[in-house]
């Protein structure tokens, strides 16, 4: 069994950060997220120390809609992170954690007015034009205001990464971004670079998520260079920053087999440094936009388990007290998880699960056809690789609480996120005239 950061298997029970999950348990109820924040500070150092080149600032913008809440904005912040968000409540929620402006990066294929306000108004670092019709919003929000704004253009590459569908996001057909291969992009790229409100800093592609080939992030940078390129013998600009995007795969299962990050990021810096050199471009800085590498593997989420089911068929159920509402991947990508029974020794007899949540919905599954040490009703289910798109994709289905968020770090707790209430589940409900 693949344990990741501090998890430690003791006898009936398990450690993360050094706390017993079962005293988080007691304190905190299940479904629980925790994340184990030294892996978290110690992936954070990999990407800081190790994507640097001589030539080349490299700049980590986590991306926040992998895990976000206050702590996580201060955790980054300290570890010398910027952050990527992609919406005004993500943004908000930097800015209400006092993470620097100067440092965000601002996404999304359909930035609102409000939104577009908010960013200008907070004099936010970044903004990454997606398309066409955010520019004269843009512009207009900005002359109001008599403010300049630095800006990334997001261009899409048509590469295609061989990722689940949903994740892919640099096809063709992709709703994000401007294809390099479209004449317009030059109109595009002039007229941004030509309003004085608009500082064009560089510009930005995102290939897709968990991805484990490190050719594609390779022809994805060798491609965009080559978008410089062109932009500069064409246009006459020639643009001092590259941002290329997060998508890193994590470990979830043994059909999972991610590159090592260390070695990675240190030929991906110096692969783009070279190209630089050899396209005699002008970037002096590459940001790239972690999200699931930074977090996934270092968040699991604690059920306990509340019954047993064996079909007519023979199938058998494990029914944990979560689901489908804290995480929806199963529902969405048929993602596989690992998960260990706490109560259980490792080698004891297995037997064939179907570990299924609580909610009206058949397709309430977190994983399928999982060997487990024999589960009983009250034994406690670590699922593990949840600390990625799992609180942030969480919903209220059937009314459900959203599980609390602990961070756990050598010997101590920290209740980053508390569960939700009954009462918080109400809480927008208008009361009658
Ligand atoms: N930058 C941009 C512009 C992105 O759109 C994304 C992810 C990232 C960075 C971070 O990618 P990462 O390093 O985390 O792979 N809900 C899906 C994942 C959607 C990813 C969307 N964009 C899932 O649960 O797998």
């Amino acid at each position: 069994m693949k344990l990741f950061g501090t998890m430690k298997k003791t006898k009936n029970s398990l450690e993360i950060g050094g706390i017993d999950v079962k005293e988080l348990k007691a304190k905190f109820q299940t479904p629980l997220y925790i994340m184990d924040e030294e892996l978290i500070i110690n992936t954070c150092k990999v990407f800081t120390k190790n994507f640097n080149s001589k030539n080349i600032k490299g700049t980590i913008a986590y991306a926040s809609k992998a895990f976000l809440c206050k702590y996580m904005c201060k955790l980054i912040d300290k570890q010398g992170l910027s952050i990527d968000v992609a919406s005004g409540g993500e943004l908000y929620t930097a800015y209400k954690a006092g993470f620097p402006l100067e440092k965000v990066y601002f996404h999304g294929n359909n930035k609102t007015l409000e939104e577009l306000e908010l960013a200008i108004k907070l004099n936010i670092g970044n903004i990454v034009i997606d398309n066409e019709n955010e520019i004269d919003k843009l512009i207009n929000l900005l002359e109001k205001e008599n403010k300049v704004m630095n800006v990334f253009f997001r261009v899409n590459l048509g590469i295609e990464a061989d990722t689940h569908e949903y994740i892919k996001t640099a096809t063709l057909d992709s709703k994000f971004g401007v294809s390099n291969n479209d004449p317009n992009i030059y109109n595009i790229i002039k007229k941004i670079n030509d309003s004085k409100y608009l500082n064009l800093l560089g510009f930005h592609s995102h290939i897709g998520s968990q991805i484990f080939q490190e050719f594609s992030f390779i022809d994805a940078c060798n491609e965009m260079l080559d978008f410089y390129e062109d932009i500069k013998n064409k246009l006459n600009i020639d643009l001092p920053k590259v941002n290329l995007g997060g998508g890193f795969g994590v470990y979830y299962n043994k059909e999972d087999d991610p590159f090592e990050l260390e070695n990675f990021l240190k030929k991906y810096i110096n692969h783009i440094e070279s190209e630089v050199i050899k396209r005699n471009l002008n970037i002096k800085e590459a940001i790239i936009e972690p999200g699931r590498s930074i977090v996934g593997t270092a968040g699991s989420t604690l059920y306990e388990i509340g019954g047993l089911k064996t079909t007519l068929s023979g199938k058998n159920y494990i029914f944990i007290d979560g689901g489908m509402a804290d995480n929806p991947r199963y529902a969405l990508y048929k993602a596989k998880y690992e998960a260990i029974n706490i109560n259980k020794d490792f080698d004891s007899e297995k037997e064939l699960y179907t570990v299924s949540g609580k909610m009206c919905e058949s397709g309430d599954i977190i994983i399928t056809d999982i060997e487990l040490p024999k589960c009983e009703i009250g034994d406690l289910l670590l699922v593990k690789t949840t600390g990625a798109y799992n609180y942030t994709m969480s919903m209220n289905y059937n009314r459900l609480v959203t599980p609390g968020v602990v961070f756990v770090n050598n010997k101590k707790i920290k209740e980053a996120v508390r569960r939700k209430s009954y009462d918080d589940l109400i809480l927008w409900d208008m009361e009658e005239e």
